[in-house]
């Protein structure tokens, strides 16, 4: 393990082993905090692998900062570790939404609740695409729900990048469709609560959900092929 543990700053906990990163708890100052650490590619060139790993590393940082920017609360940033590969955010206390979502399917939905999380997701996205940002792994489990104030916090932004470009958009919100086809059926039109408040909240909703539209079509055509 390339990171080790600092005295002072407390224990590294896993929470989970993703194929591109590890993601731990810890404290830094004193504060609850995630360690995310990138891990190289065994099958890359060393510096190579090392100059690709600090890209995506500042990359995930920046497309963060962007979202704070747009007005899309996301974790604090509190250090970017060019050496060990890890950057250290605030802990967010609360639920993931695929955590809450999984719930109402168990003991049914929370209307009230289910309303206010699809209108939160969907002026969010709307938020980031009108500022040229796409998320790029809009899933559930990328979506936390901060504890007290029941606000919608975004996170995970290893596949984030800029583009203007409806397609990109479109695709972004496909992904989040798809996962909640698969995972959240239980929930409902949640995604078409989503959209609604992604058409009330972005400018250019128009040209996005058109392109949604032949999203959605291309991606029945494969699965009636393959
Ligand atoms: N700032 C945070 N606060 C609390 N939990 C977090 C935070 N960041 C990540 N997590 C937890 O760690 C998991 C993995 O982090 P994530 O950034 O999504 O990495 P990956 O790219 O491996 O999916 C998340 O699904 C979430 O449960
Ligand atoms: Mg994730």
């Amino acid at each position: 393990m390339e990171i080790t543990a600092n005295s002072e700053d407390g224990s590294l906990i896993l929470i989970k082993q993703g194929a591109e990163a590890r993601v731990f708890e810890s404290t830094f100052v004193g504060r609850r905090c995630v360690v995310k650490e990138r891990f190289s590619k065994k099958y890359r060139h060393p510096s190579l692998d090392s100059k690709i790993t600090l890209k995506r590393l500042n990359a995930e940082a920046r497309c963060m900062t962007k979202a704070r920017r747009l007005g899309v609360s996301t974790p604090v940033l509190y250090a970017v570790d060019p050496v060990q590969h890890t950057l250290t955010f605030e802990y967010v206390e609360g639920p993931s939404v695929k955590d809450i979502f999984l719930e109402f399917g168990l003991h049914g939905i929370m209307e009230e609740q289910l309303e206010d999380i699809a209108l939160q997701i969907g002026n969010a996205i709307a938020k980031l695409h009108d500022g040229g940002l796409i998320h790029g792994d809009l899933t559930t489990s990328n979506m936390l729900i901060r504890s007290g104030k029941n606000q919608l916090v975004l996170i995970d932004f290893g596949l984030s990048f800029t583009s203007t470009l409806p397609e990109d958009k479109a695709v972004d919100l496909y992904v989040l469709e798809r996962a909640l086809l698969s995972l959240h059926s239980s929930c409902g039109n949640v995604m078409d609560r989503i959209l609604s408040a992604y058409r009330k909240s972005s400018k250019q909703w128009s040209s996005t959900l058109n392109k949604l539209a032949q999203v959605r079509q291309r991606g029945r055509k494969r699965t009636m092929v393959g």
